[in-house]
């Protein structure tokens, strides 16, 4: 295997980039080389906070760059289809955020292109690769929980629309569903063992608006908040069939009428079950006693930084390889095909089958 460095170059220069910058920045056999942001001023900013020579504002241009090995697309949901198609078409190995995309038949058309180009293709479903989560994948695996048929997830922000492109329904695809709920509907899938999902019954509601009246509690922003523009949902709450029978609850939010936030992802099978959110705690029958168990770890909820930078990783990895990622494209299409179909149903007032 080649010693040199992956040469890396990261497509978007907002927010969550800074996580990506900072795992690969830590990463002996990686190098950042390029940047690019359609906003050259914060393109600018990170090639200087992260020392990389090549700034671009045409994603076009950077993936002309023969040197680029891999890129991280870290740009609005709407983008990620195109960027993710042409980064792979140039030859680039691709680790794309989160959602995979804005529809079913883009998701298609990405999974497609993984096959033709045969470039290793990660989707960024960060809270797979948080040591929480694959501590409990081990229980699972070891058979911990016996037969999983019920997860339930919720992440309820009593405040938190971030504006900007976030709250315009064009540009992210929709509102909390397909921005945290994305997270937490992959997580207990993926632990569940990736089940075949045959129905969704959703429901979605614009009540509250994003209550930008509210003082008193901040909350994130996105760099092009606009209190006066929301065209997504405020709340969103789903049941998923898969076909082994097992279902998943989950309700999410961007604001609601809540005591306080809340972020919880539950599992139960027929052995035991888990909390992996808000603190990580087991649960099993011995000798007909009911036992909670606190696995003793340094963190008990997830650790975002050591999550990406494991994620980061294990792209890296995958892209040297040529292993599979465990967040591979066609996850991301099942959750496409999971997150459409919930916002049809709910548009249909009626369950949709898969
Ligand atoms: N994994 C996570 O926990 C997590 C958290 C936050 C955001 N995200 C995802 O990361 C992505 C970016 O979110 P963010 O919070 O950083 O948003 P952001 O608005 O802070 O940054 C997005 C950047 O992309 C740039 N951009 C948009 N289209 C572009 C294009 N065609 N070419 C070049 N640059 C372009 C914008 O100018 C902006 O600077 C989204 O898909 C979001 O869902 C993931």
């Amino acid at each position: 295997m080649s010693k040199e460095p992956l040469k890396i170059g990261v497509i978007g220069a907002g927010s969550i980039s800074d996580l990506h910058l900072q795992s690969y920045q830590q990463l002996e056999d990686a190098k950042l080389i390029a940047v690019c942001d359609k906003n050259e001023a914060r393109a600018q900013a990170k090639s200087e906070k992260y020392g990389i020579a090549n700034v671009y504002t045409d994603y076009h241009e950077l993936l002309a760059n023969p040197e680029v090995d891999a890129v991280s697309v870290c740009t609005w949901n709407n983008t990620h289809a195109e960027i993710a198609i042409a980064a792979l078409r140039a030859g680039k190995h691709v680790l794309v955020e989160k959602p995979l995309c804005k529809t079913v038949e883009d998701a298609e058309r990405i999974g497609q292109t993984v096959r033709e180009t045969g470039r290793t293709l990660q989707v960024g479903f960060v809270r797979r690769y948080d040591a929480n989560a694959q501590l409990v994948k081990r229980f699972i695996e070891g058979g911990e929980l016996g037969n999983i048929y019920y997860a339930k997830a919720s992440i309820l922000r009593r405040l938190g629309n971030p504006g900007g492109w976030f709250a315009d329904i064009e540009r992210s695809g929709g509102g909390p569903l397909i921005d945290i709920g994305v997270h937490v509907i992959d997580l207990c899938w993926y632990l569940m063992g990736r089940p075949k999902p045959v129905a969704v019954s959703g429901n979605t509601y614009r009540q509250l608006g994003n209550r930008a009246n509210v003082r008193g509690l901040s909350f994130y922003k996105a760099a092009d908040y606009d209190a006066s523009f929301n065209t997504v949902e405020d709340m969103a709450n789903a049941l998923i069939r898969f076909e082994n029978g097992a279902s998943l609850y989950v309700d999410v939010s961007f604001t609601l009428h809540a005591k306080q936030d809340e972020t919880a992802v539950r599992l139960y099978g027929d052995k035991g079950g888990v909390e992996v959110e808000p603190a990580l705690e087991l649960v099993t029958e011995k000798y007909d006693t009911i036992l909670n168990a606190t696995p003793q770890v340094d963190h008990r909820s997830i650790n975002v930084g050591e999550a990406f930078r494991n994620e980061v990783a294990h792209f890296v990895e995958c892209c040297r390889t040529g292993a599979t990622p465990i967040s591979p494209v066609e996850d991301g299409i099942s959750l496409m095909r999971i997150l459409c179909g919930i916002y049809e149903s709910a548009a249909a007032g009626k369950e949709i089958r898969l």
